[in-house]
């Protein structure tokens, strides 16, 4: 792999701004995020017009404190482009276009997803960013997504994927119902350390049509139901004792277990190089030594990423933008829209269709 441009990274898909920088060797330069947790909190989730609104007023300085920093001059623009909340990603995809048609530089739109699976190979204290090797299996798990991918070459295909909730999205539903402060995610992981696991509490999910895919929604359930059979609804993290660890405990290790079953047949299967894990789940510390594991059994080569590139930022962005612009990638900036992927719809017309679905049941 050549050396890539000195590149822009911009992320405004969800509920963080996040900017940076990357040199020809994917060294990171700089790296800031702006988190908007605090101004969702009271609202209990990611507001998407106010997501937009604070990256307006994040995204400018952001980039003016990158300039500042900057060692070298900005060749290459990488922006996430979907998916994600479309009002989100429109700040971030037209701040971007403007940038790099003022300056004339080449731009390269990112699939979030992408980002993720280019974060293993990042490296702390400017050095140097890692090789992809040809055949990669990467578990993404966020709070939006969870899914095994096989990249051949920088080609993404998906192999798996969650039917329901995300994993991340199933710890910050039972985190809610505890009342734990969101996101859930890293608070269960301190709290599940101090916990065992029972046996048998949470049983597998199954796909009813007999396939593969993933499934966190029923395991989601069945750990609210079981809290609030225990009375720990509300309870909190300060007065969290044995039942509430121990539950949390099993509830983590059922999550990892959904997230990884796929794993020792898709390695049979697919003999990658290289297995990576990604994502803000893949900070979670029990679930790194899970797969740590899992890999040593099955002989496979595992790249895990450093903790502070796991949850989204912009050097995942810039990464995937400088492999994407070294495989020939490059996209009209007057041209360039946001991708939602899935079906984004304002919360009137949502609630509208799901009474039009629940009328057709
Ligand atoms: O990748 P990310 O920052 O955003 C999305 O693209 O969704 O992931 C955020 C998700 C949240 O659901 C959060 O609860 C989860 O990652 N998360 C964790 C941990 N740290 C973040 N889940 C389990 N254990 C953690 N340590
Ligand atoms: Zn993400």
């Amino acid at each position: 792999m050549g050396p890539a441009p000195q590149t822009l990274g911009i992320e405004t898909s969800c509920d963080e701004t996040a900017v940076a920088v990357l040199d020809c060797e994917g060294r990171v330069e700089f790296d800031v995020l702006s988190s908007q947790v605090a101004s969702h909190a009271p609202f209990g989730g990611v507001v998407p017009e106010l997501a937009s609104r604070e990256h307006l007023k994040a995204l400018p300085w952001l980039v003016d404190k990158a300039l500042e920093n900057g060692t070298q001059e900005i060749e290459l623009v990488a922006v996430t482009a979907g998916p994600g909340l479309v009002g989100a990603l429109l700040v971030g995809v037209r701040f971007a276009s403007a940038f790099a048609w003022a300056r004339d530089l080449p731009m390269v739109a990112v699939d979030h997803l992408d980002g993720h699976q280019a974060s293993p190979f990042l490296r702390r204290e400017r050095r140097p960013a890692k090789q992809v090797p040809p055949r990669v299996l990467a578990l993404v798990a966020s709070g939006g997504h969870s899914a095994w991918y096989l990249s051949e070459h920088g080609v993404s295909t998906r192999l798996r994927r969650t039917r329901d909730d995300a994993a991340g999205e199933s710890f910050d539903k039972v985190g809610k119902v505890l009342g734990l402060p969101y996101p859930g995610g890293p608070v269960i992981d301190r709290l599940a350390r101090r916990g065992c696991a029972e046996r048998g509490l949470f049983r597998q999910p199954k796909i009813k049509d007999g396939s593969n895919d993933l499934s966190f929604s029923g395991l989601k359930s069945a750990a609210i139901r079981e809290a609030r059979q225990r009375g720990l609804e509300g309870v909190g993290e300060a007065a969290a004792g044995p039942e509430m660890v121990n539950l949390l405990a099993s509830f983590e290790s059922a999550v990892i277990r959904q997230l990884l079953g796929p794993m020792k047949e898709l390695v049979h299967e697919h003999r990658p190089d290289l297995v990576t894990i990604s994502g803000g789940v893949a900070a979670n510390s029990a679930l790194r030594r899970a797969i740590t594991d899992e890999a040593d059994r099955l002989g496979v080569a595992l790249l895990i990423p450093e903790p502070c590139f796991t949850t989204d930022n912009a050097a995942m962005i810039a990464r995937a933008g400088q492999l994407g612009w070294l495989a020939g990638r490059r996209d009209d900036p007057r041209r360039l829209d946001a991708r939602t992927r899935e079906i984004w719809h304002p919360p009137v017309m949502r609630r509208k269709l799901d009474q039009q679905a629940r009328g057709a049941e």
